[in-house]
């Protein structure tokens, strides 16, 4: 109830202003969770289990930290929150990168991504423990399914098209290969590993790699749901808080009349 009053204080604030076009997408993504109720109940409890930095062996790190719930929350997160609001979350477009830092650090990095050492391993390894748990691997393969270049092409993308597979790319956050943005000045997204190390496996090592980092199939799939994301949000906003917004601007009315 605060919360919309706000929001539509806000809005009259912004109306007309040149800053409501070009405002923070993420910020407006997380605002849109925060007046969800189921949302923002499923995002409180992630963000309880992952603050603070994963330590090695599934020990509460620094902060208290443990990976493997963090991760569970974060499944469960994508799993059972709406998706047009946490797709809204995952996916947002930046211009800047204070937006594209926010948009990084949205899924507590520290302890779900990177860690626990400084260094990260050879992609295989990720790859390989993905390979072998029963919850990973029908995730990755999705994901290869739906949105991996067809073989032999560089743009040829699968035909259900980006919906889907940005929903197996969100339904990978959680495992042990998830992906989070790289930096905050690019879009690219990739698990936290690399390729350096990885001796006479590289080929194998890049293949992995490159169904995240600069894949044009994900990439197209992100920036088409971004060009739609204005529209869903307020589609997510409108139950909220615009009736509000009527008496709201009657009330201003009236006090601008008595200072007249
Ligand atoms: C972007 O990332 C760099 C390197 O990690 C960091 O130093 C900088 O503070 C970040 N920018 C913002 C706006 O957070």
């Amino acid at each position: 109830m605060a919360h919309c009053m706000e929001s539509a204080l806000l809005l009259l604030l912004l109306l007309g202003s040149a800053s409501f076009t070009d405002g923070n997408r993420c910020v407006d993504a997380a605002e849109a969770c925060t007046a969800d109720e189921r949302c923002q109940q499923l995002r409180s409890e992630y963000v309880a289990r992952c603050l603070g930095r994963a330590a090695p062996g599934g020990r509460p790190g620094p902060g208290g930290c443990v990976r493997s719930r963090c991760r569970r929350a974060l499944r469960r997160f994508f799993a059972r929150g709406p998706p047009a609001l946490t797709h809204a979350l995952l996916f947002c477009g930046c211009e800047g990168s204070a937006c594209a830092e926010r948009r990084r650090q949205t899924f507590a990095p520290a302890c779900a991504f990177s860690g626990p050492g400084l260094v990260p391993p050879s992609c295989l390894e990720p790859l390989e423990r993905c390979e072998r748990s029963r919850l990973c691997r029908p995730r990755l393969l999705a994901f290869q399914a739906s949105c991996a270049p067809a073989p032999g092409s560089r743009d040829r993308c699968p035909e259900e098209g980006g919906p889907r597979c940005l929903r197996v790319y969100a339904g990978l956050i959680g495992t042990v290969v998830t992906p989070n943005y790289l930096d905050n000045v690019s879009a690219r997204v990739a698990p936290w590993c690399g390729c350096a190390a990885s001796g006479n496996r590289r080929e194998e090592c890049e293949a992995f790699r490159k169904l995240f980092t600069r894949n044009p199939c994900l990439d197209g799939a992100i920036q088409a749901f971004d060009s739609l994301q204005p529209s869903v949000l307020q589609d997510q906003t409108a139950g909220c808080c615009f009736p509000r917004v009527s008496w709201l601007y009657a009330l201003t009315a009236l006090a601008l009349q008595a200072l007249l």
